[in-house]
């Protein structure tokens, strides 16, 4: 591993030290084909052995996850990277750039991965998450895990411990508690395992972040082809139990609202117009979008029956915040 990422990965694993029983016994709960949620800087996961078939088919029981859609895989070192995937230049570059952080890179698989982490797809998604816990337990478990966001699918992503037990209960015997997550939307998904990079999921790094230490642009997916390789797009995502409306700049929503006679919740930057049901104002974008899954869980249980959200500017994470308010709109 170069040496700038193995120091910051060092120093980052020795900030839990007192916690280091706890993290032994999740990880042999790990290396013996068990689920463990952990914290990670985005969402909380639900990790498995991302090199044991069986391990990983709990992972897809416990979501109801289709099993078409393949598992980011959280590694500790770039030689776990190097087991699992073909690596070139660019993905060297941006790992020495942003790992630890919130970038996935989408690597060709090599056959020491699972079918079954990989969906199906001849290509494997691999990420280094910036939290001492979830980095702690993958050095203590000595494998690659394998881990998707730790709700149940279709569901806002858990953004604390609260939340994985609120959607998982049962399923899952050890939850890793690291507090509050500190971005709050999920990693940026990247394709670099073809002739053109793809974002398949704007995240935590923005396209702006990565465009500049390549010196390429980002084109958008073109072809049927380079659109089928984001599985992830196709399902039901992010949505509370309440309906969501994702307003336009200057749309004209309120008296509407109000006519229908719903109780309606506010949830954005700026005051609403008029006085809704509950609402949940964030100091900025950053705290919008840090704070929106735990937001809509709040808000779904309010008594609110529309939640309203104000739409972002499409600047930094705001392209994450946007993306991810959209589509819990959508599947209302
Ligand atoms: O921040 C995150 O990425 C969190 C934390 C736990 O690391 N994980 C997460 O995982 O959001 P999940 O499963 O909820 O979302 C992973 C996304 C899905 O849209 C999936 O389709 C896509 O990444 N993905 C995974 N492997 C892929 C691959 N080989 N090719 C294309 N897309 C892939
Ligand atoms: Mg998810």
């Amino acid at each position: 591993m170069s040496s700038g990422l193995a120091a910051r990965v060092r120093k980052k694993l020795m900030e839990c030290g007192e916690r280091r029983g706890e993290i032994e016994r999740a990880a042999l709960i790990i290396r013996a084909g068990g689920l463990v949620a952990f914290p990670t800087e985005t969402v909380y996961g639900l990790g498995a052995n991302a090199l044991n078939e069986r391990a990983v088919a709990l992972i897809y029981e416990a979501k109801g996850r289709p099993s078409d859609n393949p598992i980011i895989v959280h590694v500790s070192n770039i030689a776990m990277v190097e087991e699992m995937a073909e690596l070139n230049s660019e993905a060297r570059l941006l790992m020495e750039e942003f790992w630890p952080g919130p970038l996935s890179l989408v690597l060709k698989a090599k056959l020491t991965v699972p079918v079954k982490t990989r969906g199906g797809l001849a290509t494997v998604a691999v990420r280094m998450p910036d939290n001492a816990l979830a980095l702690a337990l993958i050095e203590a478990a000595g494998v690659p895990i394998a881990a998707p966001s730790a709700n149940i699918s279709g569901r806002p992503s858990p953004t604390d411990a609260h939340a994985v037990k609120q959607d998982l209960g049962d399923s899952v015997a050890v939850v890793l508690d690291g507090g509050a997550t500190k971005v709050g939307l999920e990693s940026t998904v990247l394709d670099v395992s073809g002739e053109r990079l793809l974002l398949l999921r704007p995240g935590g790094i923005s396209e702006e972040e990565i465009e500049k230490v390549l010196g390429v642009e980002i084109l958008p997916a073109r072809s049927e082809e380079e659109k089928k390789r984001s599985p992830g797009t196709r399902y039901r995502h992010y949505a509370p139990n309440v309906p969501l409306l994702l307003v336009k700049e200057d749309e004209e929503f309120w008296p509407e609202v109000e006519a229908s006679g719903k109780k309606w919740a506010w949830l954005g930057v700026n005051e609403p117009r008029s006085a809704p049901y509950r609402k949940i104002l964030f100091a900025d974008e950053a705290e919008y979008a840090r704070e929106l899954f735990r937001a809509l869980r709040i808000l779904e249980k309010s008594g609110a029956e529309i939640i309203i959200a104000e739409p972002p500017n499409e600047k930094g994470i705001g392209t994450a915040l946007k993306d991810r308010l959209t589509r819990a709109a959508e599947n209302c």
